[in-house]
């Protein structure tokens, strides 16, 4: 038992030198109970970022959606659901709110609803960027031509978010009707790079048939296409899509890969979701101690919120809600960290070293 711990810790050693590892050293790496991880991927997090969490103000402006995802209940044949889009106006009201919160990013984000043409979402996005230009805005709108992304990014777009929802062609197929293809999904990604964005991808952790296998492609993914941002949230069942009978993700394999993603690329930006804070109460500071540095509460309007159902008892209220920012700053002051009133950019760190060898560094 012993030297099987022993073994772990030096992986997770190499992990941190070297940021990779074979498919069968991560696979033990995947399935570790051992809190050495999240100790040192504090410590990656702390060495770039400092105790630094950067808060993003999330405005889910519209929940049609002409896609059907098997896992998502926004997807297009759910008849139940309650659709809604907010006008410019109603969005420019958001980041009114948000702003003196101290939100310096609007993510803007929505199903793949076709009424938000290329002119209507430049409109609203170069509006934002003019009333706020010390705001950055990040948009998560699906997938769309390479076109319309550069005429978005012309608008004033900064960032871009779009999970990979998972690196294996075969699982991807399992999770959405043959309209979407995860190779259309890649290229989307690499073109929002391409065009300038800083980009993120991530995926779910335990959707239905996902195997560790899977997860590793999703990590060779991520080190291949060195995103800025990473979204890893558990899958959670929706009642009203065909996956209602099936089994959430596991709290702790998804925290093991947040604490993997910080060792492989000390800089990207993960943020603690609202999927983790949803199955467990703590969700959002585990996410944080495991190396997760970003939290994103709710800015949207307050009646529409609860109509923004991706699965079933998504949170909306309490700390997860922007109004209570002061809610969510005082937990993490708690935990040692403190929230950033700033843009929170990625930080490059190709140009200079930031890993002393394991063991030099003791957060709190
Ligand atoms: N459980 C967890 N996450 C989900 N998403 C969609 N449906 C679910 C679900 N049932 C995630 C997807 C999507 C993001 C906006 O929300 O990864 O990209
Ligand atoms: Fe639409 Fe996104 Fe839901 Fe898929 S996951 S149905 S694209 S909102």
């Amino acid at each position: 038992m012993r030297n099987e711990q022993e073994n772990t810790k030096a992986l997770i050693d190499k992990l941190e030198s070297l940021h990779t590892l074979s498919r069968a050293e991560f696979a033990e790496i995947l399935a570790c109970d051992d809190d050495y991880l999240f100790e040192r991927a504090r410590c990656a997090a702390h060495k770039v970022y400092g105790k630094s969490i950067f808060m993003r103000g999330l405005i889910e402006f519209t929940n049609y959606c002409k896609n059907n995802c098997y896992y998502c209940g926004l997807r297009a044949e759910n008849k139940k659901a309650r659709r809604y889009r907010l006008t410019k106006e109603q969005i420019l009201e958001c980041c009114k709110t948000g702003y003196p919160l101290g939100f310096r990013t609007f993510v803007l984000q929505g199903g793949e609803d076709v009424y938000y043409t290329d002119d209507i979402l430049a409109d609203i996005v170069s509006e934002i960027k003019a009333a706020y230009p010390d705001c950055a805005v990040t948009l998560s709108v699906g997938e769309r031509s390479y076109e319309s992304y550069e005429r978005l990014f012309r608008a004033g777009a900064d960032r871009y978010l779009l999970r990979h929802e998972t690196a294996n062609d075969a699982h991807y197929r399992t999770l959405h009707p043959d309209a979407m293809s995860s190779f259309n999904r890649k290229q989307c990604l690499r073109d929002l790079k391409k065009i300038g964005y800083q980009v993120g991808c991530g995926f779910m952790v335990g959707t239905p048939g996902q195997t560790p296998e899977h997860i590793i492609d999703d990590l060779f993914f991520i080190k291949e296409l060195q995103p800025h941002m990473a979204g890893i949230g558990p899958f959670i069942p929706h009642s009203d899509t065909p996956f209602r009978d099936k089994t959430a993700g596991d709290v702790r394999i998804t925290l093991n890969i947040l604490a993997i993603l910080r060792l492989m690329q000390p800089n990207l930006l993960i943020p603690a979701t609202t999927a983790l804070a949803t199955l467990d109460a703590q969700g959002r500071e585990q996410g944080i101690l495991a190396g997760a540095n970003v939290v994103m509460p709710n800015l949207s309007p307050v009646d529409v919120r609860t109509k923004y159902l991706l699965y079933d008892h998504k949170m909306c209220t309490g700390d997860e809600a922007a109004e209570y920012a002061a809610g969510m700053r005082n937990r993490i002051q708690r935990i040692g960290y403190e929230v950033a009133v700033s843009r929170g950019d990625c930080i490059d760190i190709s140009s200079h070293t930031i890993n002393p060898s394991p063991g030099q560094c003791h957060p709190a």
